[in-house]
């Protein structure tokens, strides 16, 4: 495990020079590995994958071809802003696959959650490598491995998705992150000109909201919990607790309970929201989210989002809840 111990002699990257010192050494390392050979790499959004391609499309430009897999189940405006950011911005070779119908056609009724993980992760591995057979003269998978993935698995990629590839579509690995822990990967993405909201975005589990559509997620109840949850988002920026608070987000139920809207009954949903606060997930404490906010996030809900009448805002701490609902 020699090449999966950060070298001691390797400094902290907290600056921008640093990033950028950093920056300059992977391209110069990544050019002469891959010289003028075509990379693949999934690019979901997030903070890890979104470095590694902006980096990436410095190093080798077009030759870096980056998969999107719209699963149907990211928050509202993440798949546009990957194609706004890579696409039209940094000009990237972006093969943007929409898999919603596929996805959700796949998850209907099912209402288990380690099933619902399980079809998400295998569907996922299936549409990247269609992806992944319809291009030739790919050698490398660039993948957004970072220190903590390897400190936590014992150098075996834990959480990246694209591990279960079939034999004869296996590629040379490119990870150019894998001694960095989160908050490098941060300042190297802003060295690399990424926005703001993609570098420093809360944690979003791989699943994505299907583990907040609790039960068989219909698309009803996936539209409901999207919109509450960008609304609640807006409402965290504006008010100045997006950086402070860890982790937040919007959930939704099975079932339905009875309310009254323009003096008619309503047999509609409940959105529950969560807003914790931790160090490393293992255990989480609440935060104390200023009453008359939660007043007002639940009333633009109950407003804005059509089918809910109700929301509810978790208090409990991890232990004895967990962050996610699932
Ligand atoms: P729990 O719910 O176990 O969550 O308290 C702890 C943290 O892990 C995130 N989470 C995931 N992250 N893939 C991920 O990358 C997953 O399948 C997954 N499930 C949970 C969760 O959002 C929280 O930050």
């Amino acid at each position: 495990m020699a090449n999966n111990v950060r070298p001691a002699s390797m400094a902290r990257i907290n600056t921008p020079e640093l990033a950028k010192a950093f920056i300059d050494e992977q391209i110069a390392e990544i050019r002469k590995e891959v010289g003028d050979k075509k990379v693949l790499l999934a690019l979901s959004g997030g903070v890890d994958s979104s470095v590694v391609a902006a980096l990436l499309i410095q190093a080798i430009g077009k030759n870096l071809i980056c998969v999107h897999v719209n699963h149907g189940l990211l928050r509202k405006g993440e798949p546009e802003q990957v194609v706004e950011v890579f696409q039209n911005q940094m000009n990237a070779n972006l093969v943007y696959v929409d898999a919603v119908d596929r996805f959700l056609d796949k998850l209907a009724g099912v209402s288990e959650p380690e099933k619902k993980r399980k079809i998400i992760g295998a569907e996922f591995i299936r549409v990247f490598e269609e992806e992944a057979r319809k291009l030739t003269d790919v050698d490398y998978l660039a993948q957004g491995t970072i220190y903590p993935d390897i400190l936590e698995s014992d150098g075996v990629k834990a959480h990246h998705n694209v591990g279960g590839l079939p034999e004869d579509l296996q590629f040379k690995l490119v990870e150019p992150l894998k001694f960095l822990y989160k908050d490098e990967v941060r300042v190297v993405g802003t060295a690399l000109g990424l926005p703001y909201g993609m570098v420093y975005r809360q944690p979003f589990p791989g699943p994505g909201l299907g583990v907040r559509v609790l039960g068989a997620i219909t698309r009803e109840r996936l539209e409901i919990v999207r919109e509450a949850d960008a609304i609640l988002r807006e409402e965290f920026d504006k008010n100045g607790l997006a950086d402070k608070v860890w982790q937040y987000f919007a959930a939704i139920p099975e079932f339905r309970s009875v309310g009254v809207k323009d003096g008619k009954r309503t047999y509609a949903y409940s959105i529950i929201l969560r807003a914790v606060n931790t160090v490393d997930a293992m255990t989480a404490t609440v935060e104390d989210v200023p009453f008359a906010l939660l007043q007002h996030i639940t009333s633009r809900i109950t407003s804005e989002v059509e089918g809910v009448n109700r929301v509810l805002y978790d208090l409990t701490p991890k232990p004895v809840a967990t962050i996610e609902w699932e």
